[in-house]
């Protein structure tokens, strides 16, 4: 008789999400005269640039005829798609990452999902609270995190590092030595980034200690502030101890479409073992590629016209963060995020909890956000709003809020 991986019976049930769809269909049910303006989903609305569409075009046609057509993409990606990112993402920042250490992908949420899989179970994995949940999940269904609170909503063997507005939402150093650390910035849910020199003691600290750094990028785009760093790789010594991942959802609208990358360096070795070499065989096993198609739109975003495109689009969703920012603070919110990232994180006002807030402002305002205690127990009383609407809904959306 078969058995099933039990780890997969430890997860607790999302029910973020889901329970954020019901409470939305029930008030729609019964108030079907208000209109209901959503500013939770972290998913862009925005179409594919121009230089994009006409890249999978040209692409398209080229699979039409026999002389062009590509079959399997080589596993690790296309020669001229790495070369861009190189180029585009590394080389012109002043980082050193060259096109044979980037490993071409259909997103991060894969990515950040598989890579725990070339460690050892046996690692002690750290990290933010609140958190995007895949890394946590993933890492459930690998066994590597013991039992769940209920009571805490917290595994016993994970490092949990609180990120509040005591510490600028910022991970302090944490008291037990972690192998594996997440950090994400510019982060989700809380919008917030951090210093080139913050970002530097996390280097020195995984390499004085002997821990890898899984550095998400994802939100790189929306980076406005000089001092905040781009890349890990920025960062001296990142390369001994950083692999990065990187999307093109939200600086491109590839949510949809798909497109990732990750970057592992090849002096990132434990012991005289390379993890390049292990991600290049678990990537070229269990993987055949991004489509052809999906490598030229990708190629696209670094080329001048793509580039200026994107600029724009970035601006639009900024322009949404700035006014949903800016409302709220007149509306006597205290706010943080929507300066390096489209998410806009608000602490919830006389100590509403994050739920309560949620039904507070679909009952008051018909706009629908994300409680903040979904991403993790630090996350409670706090409450995230997205940039990524139209323009006009975020502006209603905020004459709603300050009327209430
Ligand atoms: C922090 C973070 N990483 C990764 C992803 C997923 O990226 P992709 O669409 O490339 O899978 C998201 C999506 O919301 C995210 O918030």
């Amino acid at each position: 008789m078969y058995k099933i991986n039990e780890n997969y019976l430890k997860l607790p049930g999302s029910y973020l999400f889901s329970t954020i769809g019901k409470k939305v269909t029930a008030y729609t049910a019964a108030h079907p005269e208000k209109s209901i303006i959503r500013l939770g989903i972290g998913d862009v609305t925005q179409p594919l640039a121009p230089a994009i569409i006409e890249a999978m075009h040209s692409a398209v046609d080229e699979m039409g005829s026999a002389e062009t057509f590509r079959g399997y993409a080589p596993d690790l990606g296309y020669e001229f798609l790495r070369n861009a990112i190189a180029e585009g993402d590394y080389r012109l920042r002043g980082a050193d990452i060259k096109a044979d250490e980037i490993f071409v992908s259909d997103g991060a949420k894969c990515d950040s999902g598989n890579i725990q899989e070339i460690f050892s179970t046996d690692n002690r994995i750290a990290v933010c609270d609140p958190v995007y949940p895949v890394y946590v999940d993933t890492n459930v269904m690998a066994g590597r995190t013991g039992t769940y609170d209920p009571a805490t909503e917290m595994w016993s063997d994970i490092i949990y590092m609180p990120c509040l507005a005591e510490n600028g939402f910022a991970p302090e150093l944490p008291k037990e030595t972690p192998d594996l650390i997440y950090l994400c910035f510019p982060n989700n849910p809380t919008g917030s980034a951090v210093t080139k020199a913050q970002l530097q003691i996390w280097v020195d600290y995984a390499n004085r200690t002997g821990a890898v750094i899984i550095y998400d990028a994802a939100y790189e785009a929306y980076i406005s502030e000089e001092n905040v760093p781009h890349t890990i790789y920025e960062c001296e010594g990142a390369r001994s101890c950083a692999i990065e991942l990187k999307s093109f959802s939200k600086n491109a609208g590839f949510t949809g479409v798909r497109l990732g990358y990750t970057v592992i360096p090849k002096d990132l070795k434990c012991g005289d073992i390379s993890l390049h070499a292990l991600w290049a065989r678990r990537h070229g096993t269990k993987y055949n590629g991004a489509p052809y198609i999906i490598q030229r739109a990708g190629e696209a975003v670094y080329s001048d016209a793509g580039k200026a495109q994107l600029k724009k689009q970035i601006a639009y969703y900024m322009k949404n963060a700035k006014t949903i920012r800016e409302g709220l603070e007149t509306a006597g919110y205290t706010v943080s995020g929507g300066v390096n990232a489209p998410y806009i994180w608000l602490k919830t006002p006389e100590n509403m909890t994050s739920w309560e807030f949620f039904d507070y402002l679909l009952e008051r305002a018909g706009v629908v956000g994300t409680p903040g205690s979904g991403f993790g127990p630090s996350g409670e009383g706090y409450f995230r709003l997205t940039a990524f609407g139209s323009y006009e809904n975020t502006l209603a959306a905020l004459e709603r809020i300050k009327q209430i």
